[in-house]
């Protein structure tokens, strides 16, 4: 498809979807059917670049190719031809999956992924190798290499649960890859080969090996990068997203801190890159929670996160901030003036909305559960509660009555945010439809989907249990459509 006939697709796409009360309108997602994974983003002669695994027939996975959308802005996107697609004998006739994108020392743009043969002796009856792709033409075609597959398959003399989804750096003369994988038996672990072409590979050994227990058995997507004064090891453990962070000496990682990158199941197989401005900056794939069969129906599935900045904090733990640019999505606004917040009252706000982003500081006591209640109706029959229990230092996602509908799953997602001694909680809540995604404090998130089945659960609440709170500043935007600006609009991309 050209260029031109993307944009038709798009706003025909975005007219198609405009009453689906659940579509999110600034988080990116392709005109339709499913999404899954970030691949290979990276930001290129001023542009940045999102690619994603991509089913380009249906609402469901499979018959993965690598979906592309570009952007100068981080916020508006336009869509670019299939980058990959499977089908290539001997190399990924059924599907190319997750991978990275790097530019070689020669300036030849480069993509890494898994290509999924057909074996019917191995699981689930696929076989996993490691393939390249070049561009020629700014990122916009991509050519696979005639040696394809570089790595035709694990090493020999190990028993893996994968291997797949390939990380590649450069690093003192050598190109470095990481393949996600597992050792039967022991745990997740990420498998570190070393090249001086691309082409010849050398299997150097894991990187690290997880506990099963903890970590898992399979790690997915292995991101990994240096930031501040230690390396940082991203996996997707079939559940979670984890980091570990920690010393990168002699080609070993040695972990000295963990933690989930998001607190909620729904964030996933997030990918990094650093920009032009030394920001290392991170995408997740929400994924939907609700039954699959609402999934075909709605024509589309699978949501892109809010484009993250990671930080390294002094103890090693893995900050996270929205990126400031989402500040431009903001339209109308709405302020609270500062309020104690007596105990175990809850205030409706004059304020509602689908699509807004909530700014709050919070100095909470003690004893204090604070309530910040998103997509609420006017009966609170429907509400997604915002919670930050001060006794037990939790931040977190209550679902559990975020929909009538019983087809919606209902959960609670939390993890761990301890608050210095006079610290305020600082929440930002991004409200993107059937999206929740928040930050506090610049070192934790949760992410969580809520498909309210009344048009007026757009309500938003403030509750303090327990001790009461001194609410110090509230700010509400309404969050502009990214694709509105469409059809006249130019990404100068
Ligand atoms: C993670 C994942 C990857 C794989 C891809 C397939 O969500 O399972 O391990 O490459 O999705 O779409």
């Amino acid at each position: 498809m050209s260029i031109e006939q993307l944009r038709e697709q798009r706003i025909e796409a975005e007219e198609r979807f405009a009453t689906d009360p659940h579509r999110p309108r600034y988080h990116f997602l392709p005109p339709a059917n499913w999404l899954n994974d970030p691949n290979g983003p990276i930001h290129h002669d001023g542009r940045y670049h999102l690619f994603y695994q991509y089913n380009p027939a249906e609402a469901r996975w499979g018959d993965i190719h690598w979906g592309h959308a570009v952007s100068v802005d981080l916020l508006h996107w336009e869509d670019r031809p299939i980058a990959l697609a499977p089908r290539t004998e001997g190399v990924d006739e059924l599907g190319c999956f997750t991978g990275c994108a790097f530019v070689q020392d020669d300036g030849t743009p480069t993509i890494a992924y898994t290509g999924i043969t057909p074996a019917p002796d191995q699981p689930r009856g696929r076989h996993e190798s490691q393939s390249l792709a070049i561009s020629h033409d700014g990122l916009l075609t991509w050519e696979k290499l005639a040696q394809n597959p570089v790595i035709a398959g694990p090493p020999e003399g190990l028993s893996l649960t994968g291997f797949r989804d390939p990380c590649v750096w450069r690093e003192d003369g050598h190109y470095y890859m990481l393949i996600g994988s597992g050792i039967e038996g022991a745990g997740g672990t990420a498998l570190l080969y070393r090249s001086a072409d691309l082409i010849e590979w050398e299997y150097v050994h894991p990187i690290t090996v997880g506990d099963a227990e903890r970590h898992g058995t399979m790690w997915e997507c292995p991101d990994f990068f240096a930031l501040g004064d230690r390396h940082a090891l991203l996996v997707s453990t079939l559940g979670r997203q984890m980091y570990l962070t920690g010393g990168w000496d002699r080609e070993q990682l040695t972990p000295g801190a963990e933690g989930w990158v998001d607190f909620g199941p729904s964030f996933y197989a997030g990918k990094s890159f650093e920009d032009a401005h030394g920001r290392r900056i991170l995408w997740g794939w929400l994924r939907e929670a609700r039954e699959q069969q609402a999934q075909l129906d709605a024509g589309w599935s699978g949501v892109m996160s809010l484009p993250r900045v990671l930080t390294m904090l002094p103890d090693g733990a893995l900050g996270c901030e929205p990126a400031e640019e989402l500040q431009r999505l903001r339209g109308e606004a709405f302020s609270a003036p500062a309020t104690e917040l007596r105990a175990d009252s809850e205030v409706a706000l004059e304020v509602a909305g689908d699509c807004i982003e909530v700014e709050a500081q919070v100095e909470l006591r003690s004893e204090t559960r604070f309530t910040l209640t998103v997509r609420c109706s006017p009966t609170g029959d429907e509400r997604t509660d915002v919670f930050f229990d001060a006794r037990g230092g939790r931040l977190g996602i209550d679902a559990t009555r975020s929909s009538l509908d019983p087809g919606v799953q209902a959960r609670v997602s939390e993890g761990p945010l301890a608050l210095r001694t006079g610290e305020p909680l600082e929440l930002r809540v991004f409200v993107d439809r059937s999206v929740v995604e928040v930050f506090a404090n610049g070192r934790a998130a949760v992410t969580e989907r809520a498909y309210p089945s009344r048009p007026d659960s757009v309500g938003v609440r403030i509750a303090a249990a327990g001790d009461g709170a001194a609410m110090t500043r509230l700010n509400v935007w309404r969050m502009r459509n990214i694709w509105d600006v469409l059809p006249g609009f130019d990404a100068g991309v």
